[in-house]
């Protein structure tokens, strides 16, 4: 298996490392940035005696080189700063995110493509729209970190283990991001019961914030370490073709009433990338709010140049 990270910064190089020691595959990571991706595969390769891992990872500048690729993740464009928001960061990492997608398509077109770069529902769409990919093939990374979130501080909140926790968020990776706790469970029980209203407000409240929350305590650049985690929660369904329900950005074609355009949905992730979009029976209030998420991606990706 041939998994390629585009983007050797904070998030694609944890990523990278992350996919090594797993031992999902030949890892290759690619930046454009001379020496930038090389340097830090040889230091995470020399790592390799001390960890008593046989991995393989490699690091170039050189695109050509993620031909034949299974899976390709493009960690590639600017982070947030503090105080903007992820929307702001859309003309840069467009153009950025055009570059490199019809790279894949070029070099490696039957590989599961899968986008980290914000504002992530945007970019997944704008993939689909420059490579013209099948929509099954292209997996925006978001909805799953946002639940990772959620779930931590549940596990926090309530005082109980994280690992019971199935916590469920859908929507837009952004200020529509839309945490269910009616779907979100402990022990297989809905959160509801364990935490009253204005407590579970709050949770929500908090998850919506937290990766501004660690972008304003960073003061440059944003988290890596819970979305590097993420992906690879990702790749490994896909490599190890796990058929595992994990929310993730998703080309939809009328679940939910939504048709063309990319959205934060729980999904049925294998081999062959989406096999399958489940649709939960959401309040029409949820509804609203997912349709509206979904309107502005739609908007936004059609001022973006074709
Ligand atoms: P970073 O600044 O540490 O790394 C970005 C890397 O992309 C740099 O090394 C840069 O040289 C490289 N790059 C720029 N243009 C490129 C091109 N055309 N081809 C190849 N590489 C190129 O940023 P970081 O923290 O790694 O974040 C990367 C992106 O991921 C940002 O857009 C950030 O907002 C997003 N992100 C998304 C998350 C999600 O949940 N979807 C979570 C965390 C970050
Ligand atoms: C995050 O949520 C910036 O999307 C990134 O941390």
């Amino acid at each position: 298996m041939k998994i390629s990270v585009i983007g050797a910064g904070n998030v694609g190089s944890t990523t990278a490392l992350r996919l090594a020691q797993d031992g999902l595959g030949s890892i290759l990571l690619v930046d454009v940035v001379k020496g930038l991706a090389c340097g830090k595969a040889m230091d995470m390769e020399d790592a390799r005696s001390l960890l008593k891992l046989n991995y393989s990872i490699e690091g170039t500048d050189d695109f050509s080189t993620i031909k034949d690729s299974d899976i390709v993740v493009t960690t590639a464009g600017l982070p947030r700063k503090p105080g903007m928001t992820r929307e702001e960061l859309l003309a840069k990492n467009a153009a950025i995110l055009k570059d490199v997608s019809l790279k894949v398509k070029e070099f490696a077109p039957r590989a599961v493509y899968i986008i980290v770069t914000n504002p992530l529902d945007v970019m997944t769409n704008y993939a689909l729209k420059v490579t013209g990919f099948n929509p099954k093939k292209i997996l925006g990374m978001g909805v799953s970190l946002d639940a990772a979130r959620f779930a931590n501080l549940i596990s926090k909140e309530l005082n109980v283990p994280v690992t019971d926790i199935e916590a469920a968020v859908i929507g837009s990776h952004g200020e529509g991001m839309l945490p269910l706790p009616r779907f979100s469970t402990i022990k297989g029980i809905s959160l509801e019961e364990f935490a009253d209203e204005n407590k579970v407000k709050d949770l929500i409240a908090k998850t919506i914030n937290r990766g501004a929350e660690i972008v304003g305590l960073l003061g440059s650049g944003s988290a890596y370490y819970a979305p590097s985690a993420a992906i690879a929660a990702l790749v490994k369904a896909v490599a190890k073709d796990e058929k595992r329900i994990i929310g993730i950005c998703a080309r939809l074609n009328g679940e939910y009433g939504i048709k063309d355009t990319c959205i934060g949905v729980p999904c049925r992730i294998g081999k062959a990338g989406i096999e399958g979009i489940v649709e939960l029976q959401l309040s029409s209030e949820e509804l609203k709010s997912l349709t509206v998420s979904a309107d502005n991606v739609r908007k936004l990706t059609q001022q973006l140049p074709g």
